[in-house]
């Protein structure tokens, strides 16, 4: 959708901002370019609406070279978030929302119900904030608002200037969450700045990660990570790349240990001596539709009366996670509950237990597998809790 190619820039004072750059963003696909200050990603993402003009080589946009397709026809199918948000402060919010539709020349009763749609799309009640003020929002209010803007006309490509910089980690991160959602519903193709590897992570199907105006690797989160092309990436990306790669692995029905399970409306003693016989200390309470229902310890089994059933003595189990939730999160709610492990569920369903080894695992395997370029299932080591 987006290609680059052979592009350089050299600006009048003979800095070289983007030197001989090629790479290609697929339809709905989002790249985050990700880099230093200075090393030329504002430059880049600048040339494709044709706000700065490339020195050498060309840039397609939907199969067409733009430097033959008029600006302004080119910018109205490009959205455009830029670092500052730039709102008309003496504009409401939803003017300022369908500041593109207006002028495209649309009805004005059209521009708003359009803008209007896109605010609730970004998290902003329009009867509420609409006939707001630029000043009168929050700072991550107004970066929503500028979401809103560039997405207003349907653009097939949007451009993001480091769009989630000017607000505190905390809301940043929400906005990512947000957009991530919303990216997953609109599919737009887009090419995202920041500085911030940890963004670039998280928001980007692939990475392009820059050094002086050059892409020393562009990849998938993971391969980056785990796979560094260079020395100069290896230390963009950090010494904790492991803990990144957390939050990029995705937890797999083959990553989890079966524990022992008992039935809810099983009698209590009889899952004791089962329990007692399987050396095991507790066991995961399911129902009949093999729903999670629980945990349950071994003694209070055994001090069961004679009629107790196993669903009387549960305990109600908070951690747990979905499947194909990130590593990270299942890190992060066994050190919320404290707990030695994390239920999975599909749905409700029940499908095995994640403990700190086998999160090792997962980590190690996913490391292993995008070194050799193989899938996870693929690939089979001695983890270091086995040895
Ligand atoms: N108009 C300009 N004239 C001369 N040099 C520029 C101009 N704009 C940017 N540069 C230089 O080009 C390089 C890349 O800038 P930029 O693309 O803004 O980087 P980034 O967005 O990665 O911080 C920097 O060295 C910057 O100083
Ligand atoms: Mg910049």
């Amino acid at each position: 959708m987006i290609r680059f190619d052979q592009v350089t820039k050299r600006y009048a004072d003979g800095t070289t901002a983007v030197d001989d750059l090629s790479f290609e963003v697929g339809e709905g696909e989002l790249v985050t370019l990700v880099g230093p200050s200075g090393c030329g990603k504002t430059t880049t993402m600048m040339m494709v609406n044709r706000l700065i003009e490339p020195t050498s080589g060309r840039i397609f946009v939907d199969g067409e070279d733009i430097s033959k397709v008029d600006p302004v026809k080119l910018r109205r199918r490009i959205g455009y978030v830029i670092q500052q948000v730039g709102l008309f402060p003496h504009r409401t919010i939803l003017d300022n929302t369908a500041t593109v539709p207006a002028l495209l020349g649309w009805k004005k009763s059209t521009a708003r119900a359009r803008a209007a749609e896109l605010l609730d799309l970004v998290g902003l009640d329009p009867k509420q904030y609409g006939s707001r003020y630029p000043e009168q929002l929050s700072g991550g209010q107004r970066q929503r608002v500028g979401v809103a803007r560039a997405l207003a006309a349907d653009p097939p490509v949007l451009l993001m200037d480091e769009p989630f910089g000017a607000v505190d980690p905390v809301v940043r991160e929400q906005l990512q969450d947000e957009f991530l959602r919303m990216q997953a519903a609109v599919r737009k193709t887009v090419l995202l700045v920041t500085h911030d590897i940890e963004e670039a992570v998280r928001l980007g199907d692939r990475i392009a990660v820059y050094g002086e105006g050059r892409i020393e690797q562009f990849d998938t989160p993971g391969a980056v990570l785990g796979t560094p092309a260079t020395p100069y990436v290896a230390e963009f990306v950090g010494a904790d790349r492991g803990l990144k790669r957390l939050s990029v692995t995705e937890i797999e029905p083959d990553d989890l240990d079966q524990p022992a399970v008992a039935r809810a409306g099983e009698p209590a003693r009889q899952a004791a001596a089962r329990l007692h016989d399987d050396d095991a200390r507790w066991a995961v309470v399911l129902d009949a539709d093999g729903d999670l229902h629980g945990w349950v310890g071994i003694d209070e089994l055994s001090l069961a009366g004679e009629e107790g059933l196993v669903g009387d003595l549960a305990h109600r189990m908070n951690a747990w996670v979905p499947v194909g939730a990130p590593l990270k999160q299942a890190f992060g709610v066994m050190l919320q509950h404290d707990a030695g492990w994390v239920a999975v569920l599909d749905g409700a369903r029940f499908l095995g237990v994640l403990t700190p080894a086998k999160l090792h695992e997962a980590l190690r395997r996913s490391v292993d597998a995008d070194a050799q370029g193989v899938a996870r299932d693929e690939v089979s080591f001695d983890s270091v809790a086995d040895a």
